[in-house]
Formats: structure tokens, C-alpha cells, sequence
């Protein structure tokens, strides 16, 4: 018999060498209590949060929470359903109402992840026959989307507008072409130039998805994300996003003004063939995106901790993913995946936790120290965060 795990010992070795040499598993905590969006207990310690893309700190606000508790108690703890079934509420109706006026688009749909937006708008829209081109940094569930469905899949160097111009002229004549962006690249914190490459799409026939999970409630005067920020958002044709990061709770969706969206619902498998989301998380996502509507003050102070620590770890003499601040997230370079987990684990012990990212999620087979801030982290938290990566940098050797 031929063991079909035998093609994970390469990762299994990796994983063996890197906990021999006694570094804290760094994809195995556990947080024992959560105070806020910015502060919970780890190993019985006090440590800020820095790697929860909880962007906008929405889990803790008192009416998202109340409203979850409200639908727990009015509907019940799950709908035991999908949505074309008996999984449909009025609190899915609602969110989706909430997100039409976010977005001022005409139909929005909700998934029960943004991995399974992806998945199923991709892999039902273009079929056989048809082309996506996609940015090659594109997120798993991008990729997954496209292996699920039976297009042609034409990757183009990322961000370069004229590889995705190059790729575009290549497609034959007459073949329908969807180009999908994300606004913000979640692994370096980069943003797309989707001004450019959404102009050069529609120039060439295509039509283009844009998925701003990282940006939604953030980017953008009324939190729109990239493609309002620069402009674009009337021609994108389809925008995913996601609830699990900004609005602070679970779940996915897609928004368009389409005219045959709708048709979607009966088509789309990963929407049909599979639960609905919770009447408790539907409650919190619609809640949190009408505040988010109206929240240019804390978009402000997120701008504000995004540039105070990008300067401070630049000054610090770590290498970032950017050289000037352009969203929430900021990557710090690191030369391996063992000095990144030493590092990962100097700043829990210091009191700071942040993703630690490795291949193949990272790009060109880097390891990442991702850091995403929050609009409720204080100006005093962001210097201690500081303080805490120049105690971590100056241990491990990764800075002098
Ligand atoms: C760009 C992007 N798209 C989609 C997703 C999936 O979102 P969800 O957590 O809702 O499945 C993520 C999550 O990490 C993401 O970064």
C-alpha cells in the first residue's frame, strides 16, 4: 500500500528541525482569554495584538455585540440550512440590504466565507472556454476558484500593468476574459494600481473582479476599499470581500450591478451546497458595516498607527515589505524561516503577537513578520510595540 501521507514528509521534516531547536510552535497558540481587539492573554500573558487583521476592532463594539446576543436569542443558534432551502432569514436578507447600501450596488450575495465567494463566483462565472487572468500573488481562494472551474488560467507578474495588457491581447478573439485584483496584497501590505489595470481590462474586453478583503472598511473615503480610493469602483464589475476581517466576525460575499446576478443563487455551488451562516453572525456583520459606513475617524487614527510604525521599524533597521506605508498591514522581511520563528517567538515572550507567514502563502519564497494594526490600538500601544521589536530585533540578532 502506498502510505498517500508520504508526500507531506518533506513538510513534516521541515516542521520536526524547526520545534528541535526548541522554538514555540508558532501555528499552534492558543489564546486563553481575549480582553479586546487589541489585547488578550497568551501563555498566561498580557500581549498586544498585531496579527489579527481586525482592522477596524469591530468585535468588542457594544451593539455589534448586542445585536449577535439579540438574533442567539430570536433565531436560534444555526439555520441548519443553505440559503436556498430553509437557510435564508431575515437577518441574511438584511446584510445583504447592508451591503447594497455600503457599496451603492444594486445586488450583493452572502457567502459563508470569503474563501467560498472566491471559490464559487470564479469558478461559476468563467467556464470552459473562457480566460482569467489573474495577478500571480493572488490569495488561495482566488487560485482554488480557478482550479475549480474549467477557464483558462493566464497569471501575470504582479502588479505590472503591462503584463496584464500583454496577456489580455493574447486571449482569442471572441473568448470571454475575467481579470481578478485584490486592492491590498495581504502578504507584503502593497496596493494594486487598479486605476491602470482596470482601464486597461475594460479596453480589452474584460470583465474584472476585484477582491478587497483587506480593504473594505479601511481604504476608500466611506471604506469602499482600493477601487473607491482610486476611483474605479463603478467599473469593476464584481467585488468580494470578506466579514472576517474588518467587520469583525465570519463570512463572505460578492457585490455587482450585474443585471443577471441574481441567477447566481441557483448556480453557484459553494453558495447552494452548503449552510447558511448563523443568524447571530449575519445580526453582527450587518451592524458592523453600517457603523463602518460612518467611520472616517477611526480610518484616520488607522492611517495614523500604520505610518507611526512603519517609520518606527524603518528607523529600528528592519526591512518592509513597502517602502512607504500603504495600508494596514506591514511586513517585516525576514532572512529565513528559523530566524523568523526566533524572532516570531522573541516578540510573544516580549508581549506581541503577529502572523508569522512562510511559503508557498508568501511570494518568491519569503518568511514574513506580518503585522496588521488596528484602529483602536493607542498611540501608546504602537510605541510599545516598538519598544518590544527592538528588544526582540536586538536578540535574535536581526537588527544591531
Ligand atoms: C485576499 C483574501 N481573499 C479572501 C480571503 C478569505 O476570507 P475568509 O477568511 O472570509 O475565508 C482572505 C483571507 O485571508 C484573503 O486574504
Amino acid at each position: 500500500m502506498t502510505d498517500l501521507f508520504s508526500k507531506f514528509d518533506p513538510l513534516i521534516e521541515q516542521r520536526a528541525a524547526l520545534l528541535d531547536t526548541g522554538v514555540t510552535d508558532p501555528f499552534n497558540l492558543v489564546m486563553e482569554k481575549v480582553e479586546s481587539p487589541t489585547v488578550a492573554i497568551c501563555n498566561g500573558r498580557r500581549t498586544i495584538l498585531l496579527g489579527t487583521y481586525n482592522y477596524m476592532g469591530m468585535t468588542f463594539d457594544p451593539d455589534v455585540v448586542a445585536a449577535g446576543k439579540k438574533a442567539l436569542d430570536d433565531f436560534g443558534s444555526g439555520t441548519t440550512g443553505s440559503r436556498v432551502l430553509n437557510g435564508t432569514y431575515v437577518g441574511h436578507k438584511a446584510v445583504e440590504q447592508a451591503l447594497k447600501d455600503f457599496y451603492a450596488m444594486d445586488h450583493a450575495m452572502v457567502f459563508s466565507t470569503g474563501y467560498q465567494a472566491n471559490l464559487g463566483v470564479i469558478s461559476t462565472i468563467a467556464g470552459k472556454d473562457d480566460y482569467v487572468i489573474l495577478d500571480i500573488d493572488s490569495h488561495a481562494s482566488i487560485y482554488d476558484g480557478c482550479a475549480m472551474g474549467n477557464a483558462q488560467i493566464v497569471p501575470f507578474r504582479h502588479n505590472d500593468i503591462e503584463a496584464l495588457e500583454k496577456r489580455l491581447k493574447r486571449v482569442p478573439e471572441g473568448a470571454g476574459k475575467l481579470v481578478v485584483l485584490e486592492g491590498v496584497y495581504s502578504m507584503m501590505g502593497d496596493v494594486a494600481p487598479l486605476k491602470e489595470m482596470v482601464a486597461v481590462s475594460k479596453a480589452n474586453g474584460a470583465m474584472v473582479l476585484v477582491d478587497e478583503a483587506h480593504s473594505m472598511g479601511f481604504i476608500g473615503e466611506r471604506g469602499r476599499g482600493v477601487a473607491e480610493a482610486q476611483g474605479v469602483i463603478e467599473d469593476v464589475d464584481f467585488i468580494i470581500g470578506t466579514f472576517s476581517k474588518s467587520v469583525g466576525t465570519v463570512g463572505g460575499f460578492c457585490v455587482s450591478n450585474h443585471p443577471k446576478f441574481e441567477i447566481l443563487r441557483l448556480v453557484c455551488r459553494p453558495y447552494v451546497f452548503t449552510a447558511s451562516l448563523p443568524p447571530s453572525v449575519v445580526a453582527t456583520a450587518a451592524t458592523s458595516i453600517r457603523k463602518l459606513m460612518d467611520s472616517a475617524d477611526k480610518r484616520g487614527h488607522l492611517w495614523e498607527n500604520s505610518k507611526r510604525l512603519h517609520a518606527g521599524l524603518r528607523q529600528l533597521g528592519f526591512t518592509l515589505g513597502t517602502d512607504e506605508p500603504q495600508s494596514a498591514i506591514i511586513a517585516v522581511m525576514m532572512p529565513d524561516l528559523a530566524k523568523g520563528a526566533a524572532m516570531w517567538e522573541a516578540l510573544l515572550n516580549e508581549g506581541l503577537y503577529v502572523n508569522l507567514a512562510r511559503p508557498p502563502a508568501t511570494p518568491a519564497g519569503m518568511t514574513l513578520l506580518r503585522c496588521s494594526l488596528c484602529a483602536l490600538h493607542t498611540e501608546e500601544q504602537v510605541g510599545e510595540i516598538l519598544g518590544m521589536f527592538a528588544a526582540a530585533g536586538r536578540a535574535t540578532g536581526c537588527i544591531s
